[in-house]
């Protein structure tokens, strides 16, 4: 099946890239220390899809993850919502830096495809 590479020297840190693959938005986020904190800092208690960030993540910088949202697959915008992350405009879901379900009617966390990154050439490969 088709790869997607992309070159992660061009995603500034604080910064998101939407790619395609397979057809579906894929979003990359190049989080800031502070986001990572913030991501690892939240309790599980109040998840409704309980998830470490630890667990979503290869690299504590790269968020890579499925723009699809969980209710009924809106693409949800990046930079917004109530907890720092996402937000689905169809229904009203927010998501947070880890792309985890937290308010609105979103079932799960906003899934992660396989991808492994190219260390040699400084690449993500999806
Ligand atoms: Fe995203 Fe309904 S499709 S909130």
């Amino acid at each position: 099946l088709a790869k997607t590479e992309v070159q992660l020297a061009n995603i500034p840190e604080g910064k998101n890239v939407i790619i395609k693959w397979r057809g579906k938005p894929v979003f990359i986020r190049h989080r800031t220390p502070e986001e990572i904190e913030e991501a690892r800092g939240v309790s599980l208690k109040g998840l409704r899809d309980p998830q470490r960030d630890e667990d979503r993540v290869k690299k504590p910088e790269w968020l890579v993850m499925l723009g699809v949202c969980t209710h009924l697959g809106c693409v949800p915008i990046g930079e917004s919502g109530d907890y720092g992350g996402w937000f689905c405009p169809c229904h009203g879901s927010h998501y947070d830096i880890s792309g985890r379900a937290r308010k609105g009617p979103a079932p799960l966390n906003l899934e992660i495809p396989p991808y492994d990154f190219n260390e040699a050439e400084g690449k993500l490969v999806v």
